[in-house]
């Protein structure tokens, strides 16, 4: 049976304004996520992860828009809605946590003011009784100790994984369709970031959304993805299941990442750097944009531009030469 689609993104085309030129850093991206379904997104730093989840909650910086495409959110599209709407859309439907989370919290107000605020700005008919409970009981799902302290303390009394769970608990009394999370747990260590992808499994399984995963720790996504897609230069280069992507990754890049070093100490695994760098997004490369780092390129890799081709069901590689084609 098909699963419903929570997000539905077409063709993105990103645009950063340097100098009064426009320079392009999404070049045409399509991606799905389903509900229940978490979807990691990869590559080096620098590939456009970024601007491809501000871009689908329009939060881009002042020089960056989104040129064309289609965005999705249970249907409906997103672009075009006035700022106002997409507000609401932020606050309700979408949830966001981001690395640091001191930037979703208000260091002036307490923990309580700010999430039975929150939850009564969702749910008008909440009494503050009512809202402080629902407050409590979302802290406590998230493992927060003694939360009853925690309403009347500010966010700087709080420590960093602290922080975090009381960002996702914030979040999740939102009950969003879809949960962005940009690098949620590179800031924490190791122990407290386990717990945190363990809470984000279950908010999946008990929301029922969809959650959108960036992170550098190709550890992380072997334990928490249902499918990958693998950025390079703006461009979706593979996308595959988990395990297609990790058993059987067709595109060099992807392999070069997969290469990855297993850091015993951490715990984590670091990506090891390819040869090269990516292109400045003022100097694009034609062709493949790969194809200055690529061991394996033929002469039409520097000319022509590869289509994304299915080589299995679900599993796709932007590549000359996967599929049977040839030079
Ligand atoms: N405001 C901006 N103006 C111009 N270029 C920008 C701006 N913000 C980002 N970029 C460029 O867009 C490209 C993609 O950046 P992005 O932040 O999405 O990378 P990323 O994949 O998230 O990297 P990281 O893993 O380091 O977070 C980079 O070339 C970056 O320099
Ligand atoms: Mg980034």
């Amino acid at each position: 049976m098909p699963q419903t689609k929570v997000l539905q993104v077409n063709n993105l085309v990103t645009a950063f304004r340097i100098n009064k030129q426009e320079y392009p850093v999404l070049n045409g991206i399509s991606f799905d996520v389903a509900q229940n379904e978490t979807l990691c997104v990869v590559g080096e730093s620098g590939c456009g992860k970024s601007v491809m989840t501000l871009s689908v909650m329009q939060l881009l910086p002042a020089n960056g828009s989104v040129k064309s495409g289609s965005i999705k959110l249970d249907g409906q599209e997103l672009l075009g809605l006035r700022e106002n709407e997409m507000g609401q859309i932020r606050g309700n439907k979408m949830g966001m946590i981001f690395q640091e989370p001191m930037t979703c919290l208000n260091p002036l107000l307490t923990i309580g003011y700010q999430m039975t605020e929150g939850l009564r700005r969702h749910d008008k008919g909440l009494s503050k009784k009512e809202a402080e409970a629902a407050a409590l009981s979302y802290l406590n799902q998230v493992g927060v100790s003694n939360p009853e302290a925690r309403l009347r303390q500010y966010p700087f009394q709080l420590s960093g994984g602290l922080r975090q769970r009381v960002m996702i608990a914030m979040m999740m009394s939102m009950r969003p369709r879809l949960l962005i999370a940009d690098e949620p747990t590179t800031a924490l260590d190791v122990t407290i970031q386990k717990q945190v992808l363990l809470l984000l499994a279950k908010l999946k399984r008990t929301m029922n959304a969809g959650i959108l995963f960036i992170t550098h720790d190709l550890g992380v996504v072997a334990e928490i993805a249902d499918r990958v897609i693998v950025l390079y230069a703006g461009r979706k280069v593979e996308e595959g299941t988990v395990r297609q992507i990790f058993e059987n990754p067709q595109h060099p890049y992807t392999r070069g990442l997969m290469a990855a070093v297993p850091n015993i100490a951490e715990d984590t695994f670091e990506i090891r750097p390819i040869p090269g760098s990516l292109p400045n997004i003022m100097e694009p490369v034609g062709g493949c944009s790969f194809h200055p780092r690529c061991k394996e390129a033929i002469a039409r890799c520097k000319s022509v531009i590869p289509p994304l081709i299915e080589t299995s069901p679900g599993h796709m590689a932007a590549c000359h030469l996967v599929g049977g084609q040839t030079a």
